[in-house]
């Protein structure tokens, strides 16, 4: 079969809950790859948008607001606005954030729901839930506590004991209460709708087997989910902030929150269309067979990604996108611990930012991406990267070539040409020109990790070069020897910029503006890039790129952590 063409990409992140702030387990999975990517495709003049939102509905979000004293809808706005904030901190390059709470996504998720339902794609089944007569709704298992069934402790969740670890069903609890106001539940009938995924299962077991090039992971996820057979979905509650649904005699019903998030990247395509004056452009992304569509998320999100977007993607009368690869990581721990935020075991990214550069963190993540398996970040790591390779390595190499040139060739690139060219420098030139090959082959094929060790090698070909062409030595004997090999180095730095480009973008901005370059980085800068620059041309000023960080300002961090582990040193 003819490979496809794809004229345009679609990437999204999943969208964060609004319910807190953004640590790095997020950004290590579902955002920097996706921003690295995006940033390398815009790179290469590839037409792509980036989409995400924060995703505003569900119950951890009505608990809090209650805990709070606010609306739900007051709580995701400022949280909306704080992630949003740190995002761009740390260099996300989003072309629209939006929010799920929004009057564009109730109408695009409505119509969603209202399609499927007039071709009879949803079934409604009865059940029992606990309805709070004092309050006058039914309440999800959070909201309820009891006596525990199995040792009688009289602080029991809705589905678990905390005493005796026992799970059960809230049905099972003895004098069921309601968290909110300590009064007694009653069982009561409710009905909800359900998505019989189990019809779609033939239809999505082709769709995955048509897809032999994503992640094991992945794809091992989509076998356990078809082994065990596709179940029906609740796709309503019983709560009144969501969506509601849009039938006669649904008051007090929304849909469950994994309904309507995913659709959250079309209402937000939408938003960014109306944005541009062009209130109709985001058909083209979603609607025309040449868009690749790429979901960028966590290992816990595969199975709405893979097989319940997808079979509502296929289920809605419309012809839409399916997606072209599902990209899921796996998990990262921090100081070998799992992260857990409930615990406070984390590192915030607002607080990172308030007190670290986003450019060390994004490639200390991006060189520790759990890819295949999970992954740990520690401090110490941190900075290791940070010195050993961003400093020594690369900052080093692009600090003597400026220095150098500044001092001697007063600012200007040197003359060097081919007639001046030694094995030395053609090896060197060939060898990176090789790695930019290899680095591109990783972009596109999601491998981060190799990418950024890639770069991790250019950077090392680039200082041997610069230790062995020795322009420190030749200044004092051969000057024009020196010129070119300053030249020769100008061009390594060239091509480093377009690898570390999508990992360290705020750094490579500037690098890319010191080099003289005039086309914009994120249109196309590759054509630009990955052509010589001629000796005469005027450099920029140079400063240090990537700081040292020392041990006072790392050791507070190792500190912090290690305070919040007990006794048995478990998070
Ligand atoms: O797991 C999460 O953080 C979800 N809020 C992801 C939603 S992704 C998409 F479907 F919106
Ligand atoms: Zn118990």
């Amino acid at each position: 079969m003819a490979e496809k063409v794809f004229k345009r990409t679609l990437v999204t992140s999943a969208l964060p809950y609004a319910n807190g702030d953004i640590h790095l387990g997020h950004l290590a999975g579902a955002y920097l790859p996706a921003d690295m990517y995006v940033r390398y495709l815009r790179l290469r003049g590839e037409d792509v948008l980036y989409i995400c939102g924060s995703d505003e509905y569900g119950v951890p979000i009505t608990l809090t607001a209650e805990k709070l004293g606010i609306t739900p809808k007051e709580l995701v706005d400022r949280n909306h606005a704080a992630i949003r904030d740190s995002f761009a901190g740390f260099g996300m390059s989003f072309d629209n954030f939006s929010q799920t709470s929004r009057a564009i996504h109730t109408e695009t998720s409505q119509e969603f729901f209202r399609d499927m339902h007039t071709q009879g794609l949803f079934v409604q089944k009865s059940t029992e839930q606990f309805y709070s007569p004092s309050l006058g709704r039914f309440l999800s298992d959070r909201y309820i506590e009891g006596t525990c069934p199995v040792c009688g402790h009289e602080g029991a969740r809705g589905d678990e004991c905390e005493q005796c670890t026992s799970t059960f069903n809230p049905t099972d609890l003895k004098d069921p209460r309601s968290v909110l106001d300590n009064k007694p539940l009653e069982l009561r009938p409710t009905t909800h709708w359900f998505l019989p995924m189990g019809d779609w299962q033939p239809k999505l077991e082709k769709f995955i087997a048509s897809h032999p090039e994503w992640k094991d992971n992945v794809r091992q996820y989509c076998r356990g989910y078809f082994e065990a057979g596709l179940k029906d979905r609740a796709i309503t509650r019983d709560l009144d902030w969501g969506v509601p649904v849009p039938l006669p005699d649904h008051e007090g019903k929304v849909f469950y929150v994994w309904f309507d998030a995913p659709i959250g990247y079309i209402s937000s395509t939408r938003e960014w269309a109306q944005a541009q004056g062009d209130p109709e452009a985001w058909k083209t992304w979603w609607q025309s067979d040449d868009t690749r569509l790429i979901h960028f998320i966590g290992k816990d999100n595969i199975f709405f990604h893979a097989m319940m977007f997808p079979a509502v993607l296929m289920a809605h009368s419309g012809d839409w996108v399916l997606p072209e690869n599902v990209p899921a990581n796996e998990f990262l721990n921090l100081e070998g611990q799992k992260l857990s935020t409930s615990k406070g075991f984390a590192v915030w990214l607002p607080e990172y930012l308030a007190k670290f550069a986003a450019d060390p963190l994004r490639y200390t993540l991006a060189r520790n991406l759990p890819e295949t398996r999970d992954m740990n970040f520690t401090w110490e790591g941190f900075q290791a990267r940070n010195n050993s390779e961003l400093g020594n390595n690369f900052g080093n190499l692009i600090n003597r070539v400026f220095k150098f040139t500044g001092k001697y060739f007063d600012g200007v690139v040197p003359e060097w040409s081919d007639a001046m060219m030694t094995d030395l420098d053609r090896k060197a030139l060939a060898d990176v020109e090789a790695l930019l090959e290899q680095w591109a082959g990783h972009m596109e094929r999601f491998e981060f990790k190799a990418a950024v060790d890639v770069a991790f090698q250019a950077g090392k070909v680039g200082n041997g070069y610069f230790d062995e062409a020795a322009p420190f030595t030749t200044r004092k004997s051969d000057m024009a020897r020196c010129g070119h090999s300053l030249g020769v180095s100008v061009q390594i730095l060239r091509v480093l910029c377009l690898m570390l480009a999508p990992v360290t973008p705020f750094a490579m901005e500037k690098l890319w503006a010191w080099l003289g370059m005039e086309s914009d980085l994120w249109r196309g800068g590759w054509d630009e890039g990955t052509r010589s620059i001629p000796g005469g041309r005027r450099l920029g000023e140079s400063e240090i790129l990537f700081p040292r960080l020392d041990d006072e300002v790392i050791q507070p961090e190792i500190e912090r952590l290690q305070g919040l582990l007990g006794t048995d040193g478990q998070a």
